[in-house]
């Protein structure tokens, strides 16, 4: 099962990815590095850039892959995954921006992104930690509830809770895209380790459902529930309706020194 942390603060569960992630990288140079955009890895992106201005470390050959990508914006627009990828986690971890890929949300060349985004996946080896945020609806990238377990890069279309959810970052919830390209349920699952990250209120019941409910496609991020190597990092609130709370907690104050995150 996940191992699940229940932490004080997004700051504190940032710190404790960004420590994940840098110690793959000192690993492994050239990592392959899955990359969540929205409001909920900005604290691991903030941590490892931090730690990284501390103790540097040559990230120049990392690799990375974005989960997902609206389709149809304008090249350039400033909350195209593409942008929002290169602003929060590019720039400030310094990373090399050839080796970012991003699903390409063109319309002239869709019918083909989801394969070629596949097919540079495994070019690269797979990816080794996938970030991962969670949607309200219970979606992880944008599989919303319904998508295939099975599923790979393909074109989706967003769920009006998930569009309104996400026109904070547009002018206009209209604005906001109806079609996106992300990875899918079975791309995720490929990924070598998993870390779900949610905080706040709003996402206790997906955390929930993720977690401990039935592995189910009504509920996405219960796709968790089939890999073998999952952390699931989590403030008070979103862990607020999780049923075997002290048992996380137990397992997590008696973890093996050998264990790493
Ligand atoms: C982002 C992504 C989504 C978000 C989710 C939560 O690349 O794939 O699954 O992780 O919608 O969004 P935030 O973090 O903004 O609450």
């Amino acid at each position: 099962m996940a191992e699940v942390v229940v932490l004080e603060s997004e700051t504190d569960a940032g710190i404790l990815a960004a420590a994940s992630i840098r110690r793959l990288i000192s690993q492994k140079p050239d990592a392959v590095l899955g990359l969540a955009t929205g409001s909920t890895p900005m604290s691991t992106y903030r941590a490892l850039a931090e730690s990284l201005r501390a103790d540097p470390l040559d990230v120049s050959r990392v690799r990375g892959f974005a989960l997902d990508e609206y389709v149809g914006l304008p090249a350039g627009h400033p909350e195209s995954y593409r942008a929002v990828i290169t602003r929060d986690a590019v720039e400030p971890l310094g990373l090399t921006p050839g080796n970012i890929r991003v699903p390409n949300g063109d319309l002239a060349t869709l019918e083909t992104a989801g394969s070629d985004y596949e097919a540079a996946i495994r070019a690269a080896g797979g990816v080794d930690v996938q970030i991962l945020g969670i949607g309200r609806t219970g979606h992880v990238g944008f599989n919303e509830p319904g998508s295939s377990f099975a599923s790979l890069t393909r074109v989706k279309t967003l769920t009006e809770k998930t569009r309104i959810d996400n026109a904070r970052f547009f002018m206009s919830p209209d604005d906001v895209p109806i079609h996106c390209l992300t990875q899918g349920l079975g791309t995720i699952r490929r990924a070598r380790h998993l870390i779900l990250l949610a905080f706040g209120e709003e996402k206790a019941e997906a955390i929930a459902g993720a977690i401990e409910g039935p592995v189910t496609s009504s509920s996405p991020g219960s796709v968790i529930q089939l890999h073998p190597h999952v952390t699931v990092l989590v403030d008070e609130a979103a862990a607020s309706r999780l049923t075997n709370l002290d048992y996380y907690r137990y397992a997590y104050a008696n973890k093996p020194a050998w264990q790493v995150v």
